[in-house]
């Protein structure tokens, strides 16, 4: 009678573990078998109620059946890893999956490719303090304290920082606080090209609190203006492509004399005159010839050396190149903007 019991669970399990297609569901069966209240424990729990002679027979027929269970679970199972193995073929020829890959930050972008630009014509990198002394940014470039020219760097000043020789603490609000600075370092020639950090109380579409500028400056004897206007063809034809032109316009600055505000020909109508630039030019930044007093500021003879100067924007420039109109995205690291360069 329990001879029959135990065939009969065995061929129950045979049965089973052969009809399955998930490995998963091995666990279930041996579970229902083996496991601790499992069918073949439960036949097991009949044998102190046997004849003494029947029990060593009905228990070695059960840990046979027992092991034949536990085979086929195995070989079953042995069944289903070739089979996921096949679909796992790996081709190690085959080309990887890229993994998404990200990029320097755009003005980083630019700053390093102004760099190259300027450094393949001699320029040199500098930096100098953007927390700064009044001297080294007004007072020193020709701008005596409430001169009115002052006005248009809209200056944050630090509070109860002040020296008694440089005057008030600041945030420097453009490079050209710089060519003192590069004077008292260097002798002549010079070809500073200082980019950094500017700070300047507006905020609009073209205006950030924070900026960066890049300021150049090159000292040495009979430098004129077709140094300078060079230099500007130069880097606009390297920088924004070999069809833009450059050109530049009188303007006034405290710090070099004369002076000139720069543009370049336009990206939307190359110079025709469009919506965006009305007459077909973009202005990028100011320049001139270096002041005869500033070069006497920083300890440099203006009756043996001359220079030129020119201080633009980093983000300006960027802007222009892509047709970027609003100065806060490059800020604000919105991927769905940033990934588009
Ligand atoms: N510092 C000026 C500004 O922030 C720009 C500038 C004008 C720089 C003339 C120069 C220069 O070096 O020569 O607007």
């Amino acid at each position: 009678m329990i001879k029959a019991q135990i065939t009969n669970l065995k061929n129950e399990a045979i049965g089973e573990i052969l009809e399955i297609n998930e490995e998963k569901t091995l666990e279930e069966i041996r579970a229902k078998f083996l496991g601790r209240s499992g069918k073949l424990n439960q036949l097991t729990k009949e044998i102190p109620k046997l004849a003494p002679e029947e029990r060593k027979n009905i228990g070695n027929l059960i840990s046979e059946t027992k092991r034949t269970i536990e085979d086929a679970l195995w070989q079953a199972k042995d069944k289903f890893r070739k089979e996921k193995n096949k679909e796992e073929w790996l081709d190690v020829t085959a080309p990887g999956i890229k993994p998404p890959e990200g990029h320097l930050h755009l003005v980083t972008e630019a700053i390093r490719e102004i760099s190259a630009i300027f450094e393949g014509l001699g320029f040199q990198r500098s930096r100098y303090p953007e927390v700064e002394w009044d001297w080294y940014a007004f007072e020193g470039l020709n701008m005596a304290e409430n001169h009115p020219a002052r006005d248009v760097w809209e200056t944050f000043f630090i509070e109860d920082f002040e020296n008694e020789k440089y005057g008030k603490g600041i945030l420097t609000p453009h490079t050209s606080s710089g060519q003192l600075r590069e004077m008292e370092k260097y002798r002549p020639p010079i070809r500073m090209l200082n980019i950094a950090k500017c700070y300047r109380r507006q905020s609009d579409m073209s205006h950030a609190p924070m900026f960066y500028q890049f300021e150049g400056l090159v000292i040495d004897k009979n430098i004129n203006i077709s140094h300078l206007k060079g230099t500007i063809d130069y880097f606009t034809k390297q920088y924004f492509g070999p069809d833009r032109k450059s050109r530049i316009r009188p303007y006034h600055f405290q710090f070099t004399e004369p002076s000139f505000e720069v543009d370049v020909t336009c990206l939307i109508c190359q110079g025709k005159g469009c919506r965006t630039c009305k007459q077909g030019w973009m202005e990028i930044g100011g320049s001139g010839m270096v002041h005869p007093l500033v070069l006497k500021n920083g300890g440099i003879d203006p009756n043996l050396y001359s220079g030129f100067a020119f201080g633009w924007g980093v983000e300006r420039v960027l802007m222009m190149k892509y047709g970027i109109e609003d100065i806060r995205l490059l800020f604000e690291g919105d991927l769905r903007f940033l990934k588009q360069f």
